[in-house]
């Protein structure tokens, strides 16, 4: 069968193209065979995607600085989630016994397969989904027993990016309106400086001021996720879930949106949840890290030393399941499932 792959991976290119055709802005800019693409790009934008790849170290680095811990802002406490059997389907245990925290200022990356309870477990920190056992707390609030407006507080200082921005932006919302939206509710300045507030968002992750009269159905899904980046920091957070937000990106446009996050981070100094399949985005950006399979932490420590010298064999397989930029380095991979 002969199949024409669509992707930004770099990684899986160089694991399955023969051939591959280069585009940008509608136009074919290369078109080579996968192995000289790689050795001897032409073009300096395919030079340029190549250099955004982001990889992870074969060893770890000396010179890690290890963060003084700050608060506890986000606290999970033996947390299970049982979604309830519905019609004829049985409940199932998605989340198991977790025991996780996040303290002022630090990023804490959560990886794990598909299905593992990644999106679940960012959920349960917001409130979005309840938990059926143990106890979640924001800012020392424990969620199940907070009032009502309390809560309404609290959700000024939380922001969340939801996985599938296609289906989190109000489709009736122009995008611009959407960025604003969390400003209006919360009464933040005069309608002039929240109309300015958003153009800065919209210029802090690198989208043209023109798009902001767009609906979310006229914009690519790489330009939907940084809308959705822009609403979470509109009200700056102390605490950001982030579900995979740049996995529609391209590597260069992704390279830009991650060294403009560290960047905006560090200045308002949130902390931050982020939820990614991709190990290296997860080394490029987290402080620590926590691995879950089928619904368990398995594994948590700083990102050096778990990407680089990783204690369980699940762990070891997720490093090796990540799609290598080299076609000389294609392989088999074995299964997953350890
Ligand atoms: N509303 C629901 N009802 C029943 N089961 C659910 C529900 N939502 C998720 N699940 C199941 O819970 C498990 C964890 O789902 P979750 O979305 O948390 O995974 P994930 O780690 O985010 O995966 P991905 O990397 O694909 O986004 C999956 O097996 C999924 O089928
Ligand atoms: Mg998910």
């Amino acid at each position: 069968m002969g199949i024409l792959l669509i992707t930004h991976n770099m990684g899986v290119v160089a694991q399955h193209a023969d051939r591959v055709v280069v585009l940008r802005n509608g136009n074919v800019v290369e078109t080579d065979t996968a192995h000289s693409l790689f050795d001897a790009p032409e073009h300096a934008y395919t030079r340029a995607l190549l250099a955004a790849v982001p990889r992870l170290p074969e060893h770890a680095s000396t010179t890690v600085a290890e963060k003084p811990a700050g608060d506890v802002v986000l606290e999970l406490d033996k947390v299970g989630v049982t979604y309830p059997a519905r019609r004829g389907t049985a409940a199932f245990r998605a989340v198991d016994s977790v025991d996780l925290t996040v303290h002022a200022g630090e990023v804490v990356g959560l990886v794990g397969e598909s299905g593992s309870g990644k999106s679940t477990l960012g959920r349960v920190a917001i409130g979005l989904v309840q938990a059926t056992s143990g106890r979640v707390s924001v800012e020392g609030q424990d969620l199940s027993s907070i009032s009502a407006t309390r809560l309404r507080t609290l959700r000024r200082d939380v922001a969340f990016v939801q996985q599938d921005p296609a289906t989190s932006l109000d489709p009736r919302l122009s995008v611009g309106a959407s960025v604003r939206e969390p400003l209006d509710v919360h009464s933040v300045g005069t309608p002039a400086e929240r109309r300015k507030r958003v153009l800065d968002l919209f210029d802090a992750v690198r989208l043209p001021a023109a798009l902001t009269d767009r609906f979310p159905h006229q914009l690519s899904g790489g330009q939907r996720q940084r809308v959705a980046l822009a609403r979470a920091l509109a009200l700056a957070p102390r605490l950001l879930i982030a579900d995979e937000p740049t996995s529609a990106l391209d590597v260069s446009v992704q390279a830009e949106v991650l060294d403009l996050f560290a960047e905006i981070q560090r200045e308002l100094g949130f902390a931050c949840l982020f939820i990614s399949h991709d190990l290296a985005v997860v080394h490029q950006v987290a402080d620590r890290v926590v691995v879950l399979q089928s619904g368990v932490i398995v594994e948590t420590g700083p990102v050096d030393t778990v990407f680089t010298s990783p204690r369980e064999p699940y762990t070891r397989a997720l490093i090796d399941a990540v799609p290598v930029p080299d076609p000389a380095r294609r392989r088999h991979h074995a299964a997953l499932a350890v």
